[in-house]
């Protein structure tokens, strides 16, 4: 059947049909801050978090995302097949993706064109037929265009799909997914993945996880395959290419690490992927085992000025990494990969763990201890604004507040002080281990926290997270 195009005129027929949405606006009819449960048989057309209020979607949990997709620099055009294993968490006459720019030629669920109309980032799929609650069923979206990153005026700058002279540096967080595929694009639905990109020959395709046979070329076009094995948000998913320089191999624990550099930074290649290697086993030693099949950096000239842990890969955008920002994003690798956080408002639990690690890095080779780094803050002001942001509830405008990488940390540090470093040190792995691969909230690590040391934490956790002024005492 013929497909609806992405214009108000045939959305106002669609809606005429279903009965369903006004076809301007960013209303759609269920509550768009209700969880995935929607009373109705429609999916909301957000995953239900305040700040993010059309981030991810309802009425649905994805598994799998195979992205079978070619990109050509020299035209910035991409290609899209985009195929959606999900469950429905409810019956569903329609539902949404999220998805920015981009034109959508068709879509099928379970192998039946769909209909579809867009609205603004929301595309709303209606399968023939209304899925039921507890279906399995899978959505196959073809599109095409020339993929635009998102540029915040605010603290986030540039992100998502990012076009370079000679690829794409793609980095998502928070909500850039949606700049190259049709996702559910939160972290609370974490799936698995699939890459399969096609390229002109001469670049190489960085996606997440671990190539899966030799790239094959063929007409000036070569075919990279990746699969990441493990659950991912969608944040973290990446298919940055380009030119690079390569090397692989193992680190001394044995996990496989991949390094690369566009050719602007050859010379720090080799940095990058000895130090990969060296954070990545001693990082095991003391967050829990790695949680993924491989490990590495990726160096890209597209000046972001920020890093991003992608799963397995964090990229450095524009600059040769410190060996502090390496420890940072592997640390990332287990807070905010294998454990993930379901609202926005508790990223201290990445950004607070990953900065920690900073410290316990630095301690670890003898420099500053963490004491003495927390000492040094402590000292900030009371007028200092870090202290007048409370880094337990992270603000959707501004997200990447440094109370949150900063306070969040010395949360932390306040959090050893008080129970002890054997209790400490044994909390993170526990914390890693009993939610790996899955969603964590601040209260799970609360209570996780009160249950090992035997001690009533809330006012330290209150005091430190959550109060807009500087704890008195630590
Ligand atoms: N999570 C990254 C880090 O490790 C920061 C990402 C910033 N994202 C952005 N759009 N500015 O610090
Ligand atoms: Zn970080």
């Amino acid at each position: 059947m013929g497909s609806l195009r992405p214009v108000p005129a045939l959305l106002a027929m669609v809606c005429g049909v279903f009965a369903c949405a006004p076809s301007t606006g960013a209303t759609l009819p269920s509550p768009i801050t209700s969880p995935a449960h929607s009373p109705s048989d429609v999916g909301a057309p957000g995953i239900g978090d305040p700040g993010f209020p059309l981030d991810g979607n309802g009425g649905y949990d994805v598994a799998h995302y195979h992205l079978k997709l070619g990109y050509d620099p020299a035209t910035d055009h991409l290609t899209g097949v985009a195929t959606v294993q999900a469950e429905a968490t409810q019956r569903l006459s329609r539902f949404n993706f999220d998805l920015a720019g981009l034109k959508v030629d068709r879509i099928a669920v379970n192998g039946a064109a769909a209909r579809f109309a867009r609205d603004g980032d929301e595309l709303t799929v209606i399968p023939g037929e209304p899925l039921r609650r507890g279906d399995s069923f899978t959505a196959t979206v073809s599109y095409s265009g020339r993929p635009a990153p998102i540029k915040d005026s605010g603290n986030l700058g540039t992100y998502g799909f990012i076009p370079t002279p000679d690829g794409a540096f793609v980095v998502c967080e928070p909500n850039g997914a949606k700049t190259w595929f049709p996702a559910n694009d939160h972290p609370a639905d974490k799936a698995r993945f699939d890459f399969e990109v096609t390229v002109p020959a001469g670049l190489t395709v960085l996606a997440n996880g671990e190539m899966t046979g030799t790239p094959r070329t063929s007409g000036g076009k070569t075919t990279y395959s990746w699969r990441e094995q493990h659950p991912m948000a969608t944040y973290l998913a990446t298919i940055t290419l380009g030119r690079f320089e390569l090397r692989q191999g193992r680190t001394r624990a044995g996990v496989a690490n991949l390094a690369a550099a566009d050719p602007k930074f050859r010379s720090s290649l080799d940095g990058v992927y000895t130090l990969s290697a060296e954070i990545t086993d001693h990082w095991s030693t003391v967050f829990g085992p790695y949680p993924f099949g491989s490990t590495g950096g990726v160096i890209d000239d597209f000046p972001t000025g920020y890093a991003l842990e992608n799963q397995t890969k964090p990229m450095y955008g524009g600059f040769a990494p410190e060996t502090g920002v390496i420890a940072h994003e592997l640390a990332h690798q287990w807070f905010g990969n294998s454990l993930s956080i379901r609202r926005w408002k508790d990223l201290w639990l990445n950004e607070g763990f990953a900065t920690y690690a900073e410290w316990l890095w630095g301690e670890h080779k003898g420099k500053a201890s963490a004491e003495s780094v927390f000492k040094t803050y402590y000292g900030r002001p009371a007028t200092d604004p870090m202290w007048s942001y409370p880094p337990g509830n992270a603000q959707s405008k501004d997200l990447f507040n440094q109370s949150i990488y900063i306070r969040g940390a010395m949360t932390l540090h306040a959090l050893r002080r008080r129970v002890g470093d054997e209790t400490f040190f044994r909390l993170l792995k526990e914390w890693t281990s009993a939610h790996e691969y899955g969603n964590v909230t601040t209260d799970q690590f609360v209570a996780l926290a009160e249950k090992l040391s035997a001690r009533r934490l809330g006012p330290l956790f209150d005091a430190w997270l959550f109060q807009p002024r500087r704890p008195a005492e630590w």
